[in-house]
């Protein structure tokens, strides 16, 4: 990593030159994969002798950016206008750009006219190069822009600051192939690649001598993890090496896709006492009209039925979804079958999105892209059955006595500690900093819809 060091040199002598320690700030839109990169680029950061801050009044601000939909775009624009303000009170302030927006031509044309405040700009897939993008920033005049269309290897062994210390993201893939009609990020995240189980097992084993217990493995379909390799490890196969990890009590993974969630991955599941019992499982909608336009590759009748195969092992696992209302050409009809399967499914939790209409995606060249009014009716309906069916739901661990992991003081009340169950509901105890990290029982003596109120047994 010479370039670090070369990076090193340049900020120690802007540093000096200041008089005091130069700060940065890496602010996350977006996904968990985003979070996961956000902590790559602040090990390399601080590695140049930055002190890592949260508040965007620092010498650097690094936006890693997302664009799955198009307010995620205009917040960022919104918002370098205010980065601008900062920009002309301070001479040593940089402003970076990275992420999934800047995979988009579109976007790198705008900022290159309309914002020329912006010093450096590079993408999804050579975030590994930013030391050296950052150094020729700091000695070349005018703006840096490096974009990749896609990457062949993937880069292991970047520092990283995590921040918790106790759990930590893991990527199993990047990319993604299936090119669902509405989604941009097949486009700007580029084709799935796995890394090898060897690689990812000695990145967990790490973090479990250093302290996580844990692992939220990151992909934006897992199911399809290992296509590609010659491992021939299936995904169910990688979560069994991945329970073998000494120190690792609790293993997440986001996100998995209905059509590849095989019979193997349920049984995995329901034999195990690390693998969380909660499933991420985006419907996006309930008829299969839509699901064909979507290309999603499955009916209202086989997502029911895997949910009934899955509740059939599991009956107490937490189910969570992420729904798009006001795709091109939706119906009443069509919404209604979505209301069905909510209603049938119970969702603990959803996440709800009006469609968003995505250049360069099929989707955006359909007929009958439907007006706002239309959706927000829906929308407000569909949330409102959400939300009622989701608190009903969580009722039904109230008097339970749960191991809880802490992971940190209250935002509102610091004489609270809040943790998560393993179906990652949230739960506030009586408790100080000395918990953080610990897993404890804890007796759930109230709920209140979207977190438990609970005593330490
Ligand atoms: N419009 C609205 N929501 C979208 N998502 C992806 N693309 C779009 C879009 N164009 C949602 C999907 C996905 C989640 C991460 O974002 O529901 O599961
Ligand atoms: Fe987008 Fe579909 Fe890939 Fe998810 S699976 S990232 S919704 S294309």
């Amino acid at each position: 990593m010479e370039y670090i060091e070369k990076d090193a040199l340049l900020v120690k002598e802007m540093s000096e030159k200041a008089g005091r320690v130069l700060t940065a700030c890496v602010t996350t839109f977006g996904c968990q994969m985003n979070a996961r990169d956000s902590e790559k680029l602040r090990g390399m950061l601080s590695e140049m002798g930055y002190e890592i801050v949260d508040t965007e009044d620092a010498d650097l601000v690094l936006y890693n950016t997302c664009t799955v939909r198009e307010n995620a775009n205009l917040k960022v624009y919104g918002r370098l206008g205010y980065l601008n303000t900062l920009k002309k009170k301070n001479p040593y302030m940089k402003i970076a750009l990275c992420g999934c927006m800047m995979q988009e031509p579109e976007v790198v044309e705008k900022l290159k006219t309309s914002y020329k405040f912006v010093d450096l700009i590079f993408g999804t897939h050579n975030l590994y190069r930013f030391p050296e993008l950052f150094y020729k920033a700091l000695t070349e005049k005018g703006m840096t822009v490096e974009i990749w269309k896609d990457s062949k290897d993937i880069v292991e062994d970047l520092p990283k600051i995590r921040k918790y210390r106790f759990k930590s993201g893991v990527n199993i893939m990047f990319g993604c192939d299936n090119f669902c009609s509405y989604c941009i990020v097949p486009y700007v995240r580029g084709r799935e690649k796995s890394r090898t189980s060897d690689d990812i097992i000695s990145e967990i084993r790490d973090l479990a001598s250093d302290g996580v217990v844990e692992v939220m493995l990151l992909g934006q379909n897992v199911n399809s993890y290992g296509k590609g390799l010659s491992e021939g490890l299936s995904f169910a196969g990688l979560l069994r090496k991945v329970e073998e990890v000494e120190g690792i009590e609790r293993i997440r993974f986001m996100t998995s896709h209905p059509k590849d969630l095989s019979d193997e991955l349920i049984d995995v599941m329901a034999s195990s006492k690390k693998i969380c019992d909660h499933l991420h499982l985006p419907l996006q909608s309930g008829s299969s009209r839509i699901l064909k336009l979507m290309n999603r590759h499955y009916t209202k009748e086989d997502y029911l039925s895997l949910v009934d195969r899955i509740r059939c092992r599991m009956p107490d696992i937490t189910l969570t979804t992420d729904i798009i209302v006001g795709f091109p050409g939706e119906t009443e009809e069509d919404f209604e079958e979505t209301m069905d399967v909510v209603k049938k499914v119970g969702y603990d939790s959803a996440f709800t999105f009006i469609y968003s209409k995505r250049t360069g995606t099929p989707a955006a060249k359909l007929p009958d892209q439907i007006p706002e009014d239309v959706i927000k009716v829906r929308f407000d309906r569909l949330l409102k059955e959400v939300q009622e069916k989701g608190a009903l739901r969580s009722e039904r661990f109230t008097g339970k006595t749960l191991p809880v992991l802490f992971e940190e003081i209250n935002r509102q009340d610091d004489k609270l500690i809040t943790g998560r169950l393993m179906n990652n509901s949230v739960v506030h105890v009586k408790g100080d900093h000395s918990l953080i990290g610990k897993i404890l029982p804890v007796t759930l003596t109230e709920c209140h819809g979207f977190y438990y109120m609970g005593e330490i047994a």
